[in-house]
């Protein structure tokens, strides 16, 4: 019963008798976990027997542009050097025709809003074009991005575009890495780093550009830069301000910027077909794995791009996947495993940008990155479970958390088209065309009507933009959200009750952090503690041993010595000094209190924890190291929200320490179990500090 995923032709992928025996007699070496193998033959079976049903749908406009691509060149020998093909490369993308009257509009007008498609060259040639232009004489031409990944993949494009060395003449610049130098002339950068060079630089004096690129994003740092930058062009007339997107609605970010004209750059795409399920699926994951092996034993030559909501996600995946293609022999084409997502070590995003080999087909297992910021060329189809992860902040309860959602139509539709940038494509969207028209929303919501706004409430205010009502955004924020912000930094005593920044807030905000974090490390002077996360690691001359005894990854501790690192060169401008007292770790669970006294959580007799404040029912994250110990008391850093809601990365609480800490945050009656054994402080105002 096994469907071609396309047309509906049916075939069986395993007509080789040869490959089918080899399989079954476990020559074919199928290993999976703890399963044995009559397990795994079964789960293999199924993957065939159990095909995902698509019926073909509609086909979305495009018009082959195949004659206008350039052909092969025959002569194309050593002699040619790696940059020439480059440059010759760039001119074949579709913004290059309109590079002139690109430049013109620039020079004519101070604020541009640009839209064009994905791949059509936006973020890599802009920056170029001006700098050619000569802009780059008169300051840096800064990019901004939504994701670091995006930052560092594109910077490096461009610096291979331009022979030069990544970190000198192009550079970016991510939290926790700055990859810039004196030579710096461009700059890729998130757009929550921009937003805190706001806070040495007001003017920005140091750019001729700012280019605000993936604007249709709509990020909680875009939407802030927005109204920041907007300012500042009303003062510096020499600043010239392009706001890049990839959707056709550029009339709102027109209107925004007092009608700024928008300069359209011509998409160019080719027909794609778009099937959806004929009834829902029960199990995303499965579906998107088994018509990824669908795809591949069935569809001509083409790679496979699937969108899931995260690391999790596609680790799964990516195990399965390989688990389940191993057994198939020489008979089908190799399938290339490539994952990518934020937290990707560097050297393993490289992959996703490699040719395919001959005779091979690459799979990309991406989040949203994929959608609008990379672009791989060569995808062919698309693999759309539709769902996205997305912060989701509660203003009433004061709680963020993560939540897998049904992503909007304009996604879905981005999602579709990323198979048909280089020839006709195929996407298989894992849900019912009926759930599109009637489940999905339009658009997404701006990140900054759906977020805890703390750590902006902090950066403006430290900017000196006080009056937060009257901030010129887009689209405001709730007030209610606004109003918990502020709430929550005169908790954290950044903010006094006139809503001035305090000395603890205006150290606080010296960290690219949450607000939590970095009270956190703030109350790390008074607990003495400053030093204490790591010191044992240290100890042992940063050994991987170490960290394998310790269950912990060497790859994370190398960057958690990074980020220290950084965060030790913030705490001695903010003269905070580093102290340590090894034998009082308390003091660390203390300052850790001092930052998230909010996330208190306490044991129930069912096992479950219940939230102190605004209760709510929780659960220790299964891989946490207390998730067997269960103590009565936990505080913890994230709520995130998969089978149940569970708290990620725990510690154990003295009840009493949240009236010690957050006398104004937590009354006896919060911890009146510790009350009846011991006698408590009483305190009145906020925390002592
Ligand atoms: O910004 P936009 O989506 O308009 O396009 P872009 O990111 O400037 O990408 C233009 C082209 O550069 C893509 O089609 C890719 O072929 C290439 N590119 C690449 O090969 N590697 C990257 N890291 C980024 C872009
Ligand atoms: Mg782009």
């Amino acid at each position: 019963r096994y469907r071609d995923a396309g047309a509906g032709d049916k075939m069986d992928p395993f007509a080789e008798q040869e490959e089918w025996e080899n399989y079954q007699s476990g020559k074919a070496n199928l290993k999976y976990g703890s399963k044995d193998k009559k397990q795994a033959s079964a789960d293999y079976q199924y993957v065939f027997e159990d095909g995902v049903d698509f019926i073909k749908e509609s086909i979305m406009d495009g018009v082959n542009y195949k004659d206008e691509m350039p052909s092969e060149d025959p002569d194309d020998s050593i002699a040619k050097t790696a940059l020439h093909k480059l440059k010759e490369e760039r001119k074949t993308l579709p913004i290059y025709p309109y590079r002139e009257q690109l430049l013109q509009a620039v020079q004519d007008h101070q604020v541009l809003v640009i839209v064009g498609e994905t791949g059509s060259g936006k973020t890599t040639q802009i920056p170029q074009y001006l700098h050619e232009a000569g802009y780059t004489k008169r300051g840096q031409v800064g990019c901004t991005q939504p994701r670091r990944v995006a930052a560092m993949s594109v910077a490096a494009r461009v610096s291979q575009e331009m022979g030069v060395k990544l970190g000198h003449e192009v550079g970016y610049s991510i939290r926790f890495e700055d990859c810039t130098s004196e030579k710096t002339i461009m700059k890729y950068m998130t757009d929550g780093m921009l937003l805190r060079e706001f806070l040495s630089e007001p003017d920005l004096a140091s750019y001729s550009v700012i280019m605000v690129d993936e604007a249709h994003e709509r990020t909680l740092s875009t939407d802030i830069l927005f109204g920041l930058v907007k300012d500042i062009s009303r003062f510096r007339k020499d600043l010239k301000l392009l706001i890049s997107s990839a959707t056709l609605d550029a009339e709102k970010f027109s209107d925004y910027f007092d009608s700024a004209p928008i300069f359209k750059i011509p998409g160019r795409r080719y027909p794609v077909e778009i099937h959806f399920t004929t009834a829902p699926e029960a199990d995303y994951i499965d579906a998107a794995i088994v018509t990824v092996l669908q795809i591949h034993v069935t569809q001509p030559p083409g790679d496979i791009l699937v969108f899931l909501t995260g690391q999790e996600e596609i680790e799964t995946i990516d195990e399965i996947l390989k688990h389940r293609t191993r057994g198939l022999g020489t008979k089908i084409a190799e399938l290339i495993i490539c994952p990518i997502y934020a937290n990707l070590p560097t050297e393993l995003q490289a992959k996703i940008f490699e040719p395919t080999p001959e005779g091979a087909r690459k799979v990309v297992l991406a989040t949203n990155i994929a959608e609008t910021s990379l672009t791989i060329d060569g995808i062919k189809y698309v693999v759309d479970p539709g769902f996205c992860k997305i912060k989701s902040f509660n203003p009433r309860t004061g709680m963020e958390s993560l939540l897998v959602n049904p992503i909007s139509k304009a996604s879905a539709m981005q999602r579709a088209g990323r198979s048909g940038r280089t020839g006709p494509g195929k996407c298989f969207r894992l849900y019912t065309a009926y759930n599109f028209q009637n489940d999905l929303d339009d658009n997404a919501v701006p990140e900054i009507q759906r977020t805890n706004l703390a750590n902006v409430v902090l950066t403006l205010k430290s900017l000196g933009i006080n009056d937060l009502v009257n901030f010129d955004f887009m689209d405001p924020p709730p007030s209610e959200a606004l109003l918990k912000a502020l709430e929550q930094l005169y908790a954290l005593n950044a903010l006094n009750s006139r809503g001035e920044l305090t000395k603890t807030g205006r150290r606080m905000a010296e960290f690219p952090l949450d607000p939590m974090l970095s009270k956190m490390i703030v109350a790390s002077e008074k607990y003495k503690c400053s030093e204490e996360v790591y010191n044992s690691w240290k100890e042992t001359n940063y050994s991987t041993q170490w960290c394998y005894e310790n269950y912990i990854q060497v790859r994370s501790m190398k960057r958690a010595r990074d980020i220290r690192d950084q965060l030790e060169g913030l705490l001695e401008r903010v003269e905070i000094e580093p102290t340590s007292n090894l034998s009082d770790l308390d003091a660390v669970k203390k300052a850790i209190t001092s930052g998230f006294f909010h996330h208190s959580a306490k044991l129930q007799k069912t096992g479950a924890y219940k939230t102190v404040k605004n209760p709510q029912t929780v659960y220790i994250h299964p891989s946490s190291g207390l998730a067997e110990v269960l103590p009565r008391w936990v505080i913890y850093h994230e709520l995130v929200l998969t089978t149940k809601e569970y708290m990620r990365q725990v510690i154990e609480l003295k009840p009493e320490w949240l009236i010690e800490i957050a006398p104004h945050f937590y009354q006896m009656k919060d911890v009146e179990d510790a009350a009846a054994t011991k006698k408590l402080p009483r305190g009145k105002g906020r925390a002592a500090d």
